[in-house]
This record gives C-alpha cells, sequence and structure tokens, in this order.
C-alpha cells in the first residue's frame, strides 16, 4: 500500500519508513527538514535498496499535501510531523500550536478532500501529565502539563470528533513513551540540534566528548535508586508498532482508537547510565543535580492493549537500545553498512 510519512526524514518516521519499505508498502515522505537532514534520504535508500519518493514541503501547505496524496496515490497517513521539545514549547506557545495543531488541521482537511480517511497519529504518553496511578494504561485520566502536551491531547479530541462526524474515518493515536536507539545499520538514529534536552541523547553526547557529564536531575524521589524512572523502548520495536497499526487500520479497527506504545518496564536514570556503560564501554561521569521542574519520579505503560489488539509488543532489550544508539554515534564506527 502506499503510506504518506509526514516528519518522515525525522528520527521515528525515518525508522518506521524502513519497517514499511520492509514489509513492501511504498513510502512517501513529506517533510519540511526544521528538524532533520537531507541525508537521512540517501542513508533510507541504502538500507532499503530502494528509491523512496521525498517532498520537501510543510503539511500546512494544504494545496501541496492534496496533491501529494493524489499523485502517488496514498491509502493512509502517519502524521509524524511536529515540534516536540517540551521546554520550548512552553517559551513558544504559539509556534507549537502553528505548527501541531495547526499543522494538523492541514493535513485533515486535503485527506478529507481527498477521501483518504486512514490516519495514524503520533501522540504522546505527556498526555498524561502527572501519573495518578502505575502502570499507566489508556484509561489514565489526560491531564498534560505544557503546551506540547497540550497540542497532543487537542489533536486526539478532534480526531475523536472527526471520527465521530463520519464512520468511514478509521485513526489510530500512539502514545509513545520514551524512544531510544537507532537502526542497527548505524545509519539513521537521533540527532538533535544542539545540547540534548533528553538522557539518552546527552548520555552519548558525554560518551562522544561533546559534553563534560550528565547532570542527574534528582536523587530523592520514591524510585528504587531515588532518580526518575521511565518507560524507554527501542525505535525499531516503536516503527514496528506503526507496522502493526496499519494493518489494524485496515481489517479491525473501530473509527477511533489510541494505544500505548511502550515496554511495561521502567528504568531509572542510574540504570541507564550503567546499561550505556557496560554497552559502550565508556565511562560516563555524573553528578547530582536538582530535580528539573515538571519532571514526575515515574512513568511507565500498561502495554497490553497494543499486545492483545494490535498483535504487537516491544522485543528489544535495554542493552541494544544503548548499543544501538552507541552503534550510530560512535566516532569508531567508520563505515557503516546497512
Ligand atoms: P523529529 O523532530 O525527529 O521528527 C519530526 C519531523 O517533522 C522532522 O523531520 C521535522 O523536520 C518535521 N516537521 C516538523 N514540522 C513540520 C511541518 N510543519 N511540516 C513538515 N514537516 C515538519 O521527531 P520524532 O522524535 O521523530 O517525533 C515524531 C513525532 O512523534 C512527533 O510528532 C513527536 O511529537 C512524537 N513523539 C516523539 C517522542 C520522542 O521522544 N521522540 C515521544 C512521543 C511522541
Ligand atoms: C528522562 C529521565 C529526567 C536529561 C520527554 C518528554 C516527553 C516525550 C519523551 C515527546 C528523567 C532524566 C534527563 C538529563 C536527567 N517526548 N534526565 N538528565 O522527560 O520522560 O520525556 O521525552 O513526546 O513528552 O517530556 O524524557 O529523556 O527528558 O528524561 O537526569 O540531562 O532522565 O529527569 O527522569 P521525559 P527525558
Amino acid at each position: 500500500m502506499n503510506i504518506l510519512l509526514t516528519g518522515g526524514a525525522g528520527y521515528i518516521g525515518s525508522h518506521t519508513a524502513v519497517v514499511l519499505v520492509e514489509a513492501a508498502h511504498r513510502v512517501v515522505l513529506l517533510d519540511n527538514l526544521s528538524n532533520s537532514r537531507q541525508e537521512v534520504l540517501s542513508n533510507l535508500e541504502r538500507i532499503t535498496g530502494e528509491n523512496i519518493p521525498f517532498v520537501k514541503g510543510d503539511v500546512r501547505d494544504t494545496t501541496l499535501v492534496r496533491q501529494v496524496l493524489e499523485q502517488h496515490d496514498i491509502h493512509a497517513v502517519i502524521h509524524f510531523a511536529g515540534l516536540k521539545a517540551v521546554g520550548e514549547s512552553v517559551q513558544a506557545p504559539m509556534d507549537y500550536y502553528a505548527n501541531n495543531v495547526q499543522g494538523t488541521i492541514s493535513l485533515l482537511q486535503a485527506m478529507e478532500d481527498c477521501g483518504v480517511r486512514r490516519l495514524i497519529f503520533s501522540s504522546s504518553a505527556t498526555v498524561y501529565g502527572i501519573p495518578q496511578y502505575l502502570p499507566i494504561d489508556e484509561a489514565h485520566p489526560t491531564h498534560p502539563t505544557n503546551p506540547y502536551g497540550r497540542n497532543k491531547r487537542h489533536i486526539e479530541e478532534m480526531l475523536g470528533d472527526i471520527a465521530g462526524s463520519d464512520r468511514t474515518w478509521r485513526i489510530v493515536s500512539l502514545r509513545y513513551f520514551n524512544p531510544v536507539g537507532a537502526h542497527d545499520s548505524g545509519l539513521i538514529g537521533e540527532m538533535p540540534r544542539g545540547i540534548p534536552n533528553n538522557l539518552m541523547p546527552y548520555i552519548v553526547d558525554v560518551a562522544t566528548g561533546n559534553l563534560s557529564h550528565l547532570s542527574v536531575f534528582g536523587n530523592d524521589y520514591d524510585t528504587i535508586d531515588g532518580t526518575g524512572v521511565r518507560d524507554y523502548i527501542h525505535v525499531m520495536d516503536l516503527a514496528e508498532g506503526h507496522r502493526s497499526a496499519l494493518d489494524y487500520l485496515d481489517t479491525r479497527a473501530p473509527t477511533m482508537s489510541l494505544f500505548n506504545l511502550g515496554t511495561g518496564n521502567g528504568f531509572s536514570v542510574l540504570r541507564m547510565v550503567q546499561a550505556f556503560e557496560a554497552a559502550s564501554g565508556k565511562k560516563i561521569p555524573y553528578r547530582f543535580a536538582p530535580r528539573r521542574p515538571g519532571d514526575v519520579a515515574a512513568c511507565y505503560a500498561k502495554a497490553d492493549k497494543a499486545a492483545i489488539e494490535l498483535g504487537w509488543k516491544a522485543t528489544r532489550t535495554l542493552e541494544e537500545m544503548c548499543a544501538s544508539a552507541w552503534n550510530y554515534r560512535s566516532p569508531s564506527t567508520k563505515t557503516k553498512t546497512p
């Protein structure tokens, strides 16, 4: 089937493109490259051996999206395109509403115009806000604590309204927990611009020597070792979750559904440091620092719904997550082969 991936040159979109091509789908990528690089495209072609159509453009350009849907005879869309930095969303909320909410409205308008009514949306565990219980299931109340999270919730509400208005829509919203790691080839992975906000890319920057040490935000949480606990999921497992969601859309999905994509396991910051050191052979110096405002002690998924209804489960280990993240960025991995 022909699948459009908005934001397809980004971290999760590029890994999903590989999985879908390997599953004999034809993918088309639409990305404005605001947070990704053109070289991802040639690397995707090296990995898959396929020439992957790429359109440089913005999802807010409804006319362009309509053209892409028609020209490529698109059957379903996976909507990754969006801005994703929580802190930045607090500083510049209008940019986030304009890009994320307006971008989704534009995409939905184009889809409606072209009669393409199959959509997978990249949502986030951040919609849940402060956990009221653990593990977090899909019925957990949603009280996001920042503009980025509220964008995701608004979009989910909008998608629910659209699905309710026309029963021919099939929409799946996937709430990702903490994606980390990279494709085994080392050709694609996570490469944030500037100093990383997230734990794994920060650790990798310490390992490469770009940063001197990790600041561990808080060591007095009520967790196994006092540091924050999260549900880290290998990006290739996450990518495979999209393949399962696509199958689901076409066979048995109701008009609108929501799924957590996580492993169901929580690991602390210190456990992550230890696992990364073991996988890379690099020492990661760290210092304890005050809690980061807005952080919660622990957040991990109940992943049963995706297992039962999508037939999908994360299978890769923490060691594989760390080894692949390091393989992607390690200076010694000079010759990367798909
Ligand atoms: P990413 O920044 O690597 O990828 C997003 C891509 O979208 C980028 O290539 C960017 O250039 C593109 N883009 C942004 N705005 C666009 C626009 N208006 N038009 C066209 N392209 C645009 O991020 P990612 O980690 O791959 O995240 C993908 C999606 O998953 C996002 O919606 C994000 O909010 C969501 N998500 C990510 C995480 C995470 O931790 N990485 C967790 C939960 C949810
Ligand atoms: C993980 C743990 C930190 C950096 C964020 C977004 C969420 C989602 C995923 C998009 C926490 C600790 C971190 C550092 C540290 N993204 N940490 N030192 O906060 O769970 O989730 O990314 O949807 O919306 O909020 O992930 O990787 O930032 O932090 O000690 O330099 O690592 O305190 O306990 P988080 P993270």
